[in-house]
């Protein structure tokens, strides 16, 4: 029989040659994600008994004071040091809130782990109003106002400093709070707290299964406004998201994020040349919650799956990666 006509006679074509083994593509990877590089998530949530599971996220719980210490205890021995704390207390405001619970789970994570856990804190009040929304509804209940919202804002970021946060993370989109927040952190011998602004949040559908662990969904009749669309930013206008970013670098932002992951890698990868600062991305709880839902039937292998998609955002220009999959990251990826 002759041997099949070659395509490629020379050689010079075979791009297969190093794809033929385990050892050569290993050698020839150009990125590697890295559970050095990952943030965990917590929820910690006031007045609950027991830590309570959220559809769709593995693993993922409500935790208790108690539990949360334990689960971070766990984390720790799988290499994963490093969280973002969402607390949802029991009490509720439209103006007026308290962050103790907040900050007692802060001091208490500090009193316990001390420098071998590095702690960011979100801060919002969604998972503190009435209605749901990020910031202080107006009187006629159909406008977020910005700078009340922001001055209070900037007192949780400052209790969180107090309580012992190295690194507070405002993800309620409004307009000039990491200014203000990295003002009143100064004024108040906070100068080493670190601010990572949720710089490219968009209005997305894929926080579905957060809202219900963080009970921050816009519900009740207060409030006319059903979404958040009038302050986070839409999913068709990249520009925006540049200007917010370069806007909250000016302000003092130390590092800058993209949100959702996914849906939004030509931002990441476009602002990360742009501006050079480091860039998280947050790979959000409806982005896991649709490969782990994939994988309960069979359809996906989760950790090939989460694999790629955090290979994906550190090729787009990610250094932090925020992920509620992190506590796997060290033993899948010496698999
Ligand atoms: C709150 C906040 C949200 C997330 C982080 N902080 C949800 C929202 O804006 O409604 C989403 C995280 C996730 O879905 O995993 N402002």
């Amino acid at each position: 029989m002759d041997k099949p006509l070659s395509l490629d006679p020379s050689g010079k074509i075979g791009l297969r040659r190093l794809r033929q083994s385990r050892a050569i593509r290993e050698l020839t990877r150009e990125v590697r994600p890295s559970h050095a590089q990952m943030i965990q998530p917590h929820f910690v949530v006031e007045g609950i008994r027991e830590r309570e599971s959220i559809s769709g996220m593995r693993d993922v719980y409500r935790e208790t004071t108690e539990t949360l210490l334990n689960q971070v205890e766990k984390d720790l021995k799988a290499g994963i040091g490093k969280i973002l704390l969402f607390s949802v207390p029991v009490d509720r405001g439209t103006n007026r809130f308290s962050f103790d619970f907040s900050a007692n789970q802060i001091a208490a994570l500090k009193r316990n782990f001390g420098d071998s856990l590095w702690l960011s804190a979100d801060v919002c009040l969604c998972s503190h109003t009435t209605h749901g929304h990020c910031g202080i509804l107006n009187e006629s209940g159909d406008h977020i106002q910005n700078d009340l919202s922001v001055s209070t804002l900037a007192e949780q970021a400052v209790a969180f400093a107090e309580a012992g946060a190295d690194c507070v993370a405002p993800s309620d989109m409004m307009d000039g709070r990491i200014g203000v927040i990295r003002e009143m952190l100064s004024r108040r011998g906070h100068e080493r707290t670190l601010i990572m602004s949720y710089s490219a949040k968009f209005c997305s559908k894929f926080y579905g299964p957060f809202r219900e662990a963080a009970e921050s969904a816009p519900k009740g009749t207060e409030s006319k406004l059903k979404d958040r669309a009038s302050y986070q930013i839409d999913p068709s206008r990249p520009k925006d998201a540049y200007l917010s970013s370069l806007r909250d670098s000016d302000e003092g932002a130390d590092i800058l994020m993209v949100k959702p992951g996914l849906c939004y890698l030509d931002v990441l990868k476009e602002l990360s040349v742009r501006i050079a600062k480091p860039w998280a991305v947050y790979q959000v709880s409806g982005e896991y919650a649709a490969i782990e839902l994939m994988a309960d039937q069979g359809l996906m292998d989760r950790r090939g799956a989460h694999l790629e998609v955090w290979t994906a955002f550190v090729r787009a220009g990610a250094s932090i990666i925020i992920t509620y999959a992190a506590r796997w990251a060290r033993e899948w990826m010496t698999e």
